[in-house]
């Protein structure tokens, strides 16, 4: 198949947040890249009436102020040339007949993508209809967003009733984090330099932090957010990838299969909670009023007696020989002090008898993910003078400055993946419901447990019992080391 793949990308929730904010954005970056087929079509499908005319309309108000860079004039209007409009609905089978159609006709379509950017609620009605107008033969993708499910139970089944009608390789299911550059570099550090991954074990590695902090709230997402909160909208998807890529074994190759494998085995070796060892190794937290900020219960369309988490912290332990032993602390909060990602390798002491003066955990590597890109490592040096003084400083890769080139959004990165069939950055059906097993006994346990989360204040850091956590085990999180 051609790098350029001649495709049709049917968008399902076309008038919705998701692909007015982001993936029309994403296709717009991608086509002034040139790295779209002249011919490729994009139909935007939802149930509202319209025609494209309308629609396009709508792109013009809600999408094209979400592209951030490399807008014109006449790149704008050469790309909404792609774009036509379909009213389907997605429960109404006779609606699919004028969708079959219509991609049918065009007998050049080497990749039909079909994007249900819609509730997993009519993931299985889609793929039906879907199915019934032919449109799962095997040039046909189907794109899957999360939350896929909101428990290992309802995840099968919706794996189970996609399944029915689309096989395991036609089947994208998306984590926009794998889409990250900064994500898919640990890889590239890892296994292309050798002190890396000679250090990257328990011999050297004393604990890991995986954390996800935005200083927004909820905003007016509260009732999605409400019966979703932080462990299923972050935990079992975004920073288990993390994890992932940060602890797995060299895979065989990047191959998707080949990286899937290894993905899949971290998670399973992860020491499984029961109900009761949630109470020591695990922290729910839900961010409290500070001064002008409102507190979780005041937001819009949140019950005021919610339980539900907008905090998370565990303590997790890989058990296998590279990171027995280990602890990997995860954690994720919305009305965090600050806005980043990152993955915080902190590395043994040396018994230093030489430089008294050497600071507890002064080795330590810090791939930060967003909001810059960078990789930072914490070695120690001699402070310049008389005496025999060391002090932290950091080796510091910028990688926004340092690299030439264009680094895209990660939905641009994954929609050139599906059109071009490369699923290597795609969640696999064992992937995922391994990382639903593991937060079971955490949903468990808070569904029966009756004591309120524990409250950190707006634009902080999180509750103190997080930092309890660590200082158990004699570690800090990173903003206090
Ligand atoms: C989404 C979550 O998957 O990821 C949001 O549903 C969250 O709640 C977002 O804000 C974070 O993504 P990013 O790329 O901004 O870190």
């Amino acid at each position: 198949m051609s790098i350029q793949t001649n495709f049709d990308l049917v968008l399902f929730g076309a008038t919705g947040d998701l692909a007015m904010r982001k993936l029309l954005p994403c296709l717009y970056q991608a086509h002034v890249a040139g790295l779209l087929h002249p011919q490729g079509r994009i139909l935007g499908v939802s149930r509202s009436e319209m025609d494209t005319e309308s629609f396009l309309a709508k792109v013009e108000t809600n999408s094209k102020i979400h592209v951030k860079q490399n807008f014109s004039d006449e790149q704008w209007a050469s790309f909404i040339k792609r774009i036509e409009y379909l009213t389907v609905n997605v429960t109404c089978p006779e609606d699919f007949a004028a969708l079959g159609k219509k991609v049918k006709s065009r007998v050049e379509t080497e990749s039909v993508v079909v994007y249900l950017s819609t509730a997993p609620k009519f993931f299985a009605q889609a793929c039906e209809n879907l199915a019934s107008v032919g449109l799962n033969a095997d040039n046909v993708r189907v794109v899957l967003e999360k939350p896929l499910g909101t428990d290992l139970v309802s995840s099968q089944q919706i794996n189970n009733d996609v399944g029915e009608y689309f096989k395991e390789e036609q089947i994208y299911r998306i984590d926009h984090y794998l889409g990250k550059e900064s994500l898919q570099n640990v890889l590239a550090l890892r296994f292309a330099n050798v002190m890396f991954e000679s250090m990257w074990n328990n011999k050297y590695i004393k604990s890991v932090q995986l954390t996800i902090a935005e200083q927004l709230g909820v905003e007016e997402r509260g009732e999605f957010y409400d019966i979703t909160g932080a462990l299923r909208d972050m935990v079992q998807n975004h920073l288990m990838q993390m994890l992932c890529m940060t602890a797995m074994e060299p895979p065989k190759s990047l191959d998707a299969d080949d990286v899937r494998d290894e993905k899949v085995k971290v998670i399973k070796a992860l020491k499984p909670l029961t109900i009761e060892s949630v109470n020591d190794n695990v922290v729910r937290g839900q961010y409290a009023a500070a001064g002008e900020m409102k507190g979780y219960l005041q937001e819009l369309n949140v019950p005021a007696e919610s339980f539900t988490e907008t905090y998370v912290a565990i303590k997790a332990e890989i058990e296998n020989e590279r990171w027995q032993g280990v602890p990997f602390y995860l954690r994720t909060g919305k009305r965090m002090a600050d806005k980043v990602a990152e993955i915080v390798l902190n590395f043994h002491d040396l018994d230093n008898h030489i430089f008294p003066n050497s600071k507890p955990l002064a080795n330590r590597l810090v791939i930060e993910l967003q909001p810059f890109d960078s990789v930072r490592l914490c070695v120690q040096v001699k402070t310049p003078g008389t005496g025999n003084h060391v002090e932290v400083t950091p080796m510091t890769i910028d990688l926004d400055k340092q690299l030439e080139g264009r680094r895209p959004e990660a939905y641009e990165r994954l929609l050139l993946d599906v059109i071009n069939g490369n699923l290597a950055l795609f969640n696999r059906r064992d992937e995922l419901e391994a990382a639903w097993e593991y937060v079971m006994p955490i949903l468990d346990n808070w569904a029966q447990n009756t004591q309120a989360p524990h409250r950190y204040a707006a634009h902080s850091w999180g509750p103190d019992a997080a930092r309890e956590l660590l200082a158990r085990e004699g570690d800090k999180w990173h903003e206090d080391q």
